[in-house]
């Protein structure tokens, strides 16, 4: 059986990446690894983008607007465990979300690609 689905619409499309980029947002503020990195961001703001990201980049109708990977990471030294730990903060969104497996290993294999864009940068 093939699965014609794109991934936005697995996720649950625009509804279901508007409430896991809330999770994610939420998730990250209360990450005591990763949260002093986001004191002086605007988390509605924050939510949009990635919201936006996440539709955008997973097959969804709208475009992303905010700043590319290596770009929005310039000047921050990001580090492995900082990594890890905001693709931690998204599958724990996913979980809560009650998605499947498939969805999961997926979104994680898109987070893993942006590694050198964010790392050390
Ligand atoms: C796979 C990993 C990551 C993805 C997909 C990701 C995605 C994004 C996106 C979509 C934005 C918005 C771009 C913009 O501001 O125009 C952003 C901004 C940002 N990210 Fe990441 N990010 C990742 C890893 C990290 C890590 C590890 C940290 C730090 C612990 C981090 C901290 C930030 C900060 C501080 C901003 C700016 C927020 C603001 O301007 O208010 N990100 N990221």
């Amino acid at each position: 059986m093939t699965n014609e689905q794109t991934l936005f619409e697995r996720l649950g499309g625009a509804e279901g990446c508007a409430a896991i980029a809330e999770l994610v947002v939420e998730n990250h503020l209360k990450n005591p690894d990763i949260n002093k990195r986001f004191l002086d961001s605007d988390p509605a703001a924050l939510k949009v983008l990635v919201r936006t990201f996440f539709a955008a980049g997973t097959g969804g109708p709208n475009e992303y607007e905010g700043r590319d990977m290596v770009t929005a990471h310039t000047g921050m030294n990001l580090n492995e465990r900082e990594f890890v730990s905001t693709i931690d903060d998204v599958l724990a969104a996913i979980d809560e979300r009650g998605l499947d497996a498939g969805v999961r290993s997926e979104v994680l294999a898109i987070l893993y690609s942006f590694k050198d864009d964010i790392l050390f940068r």
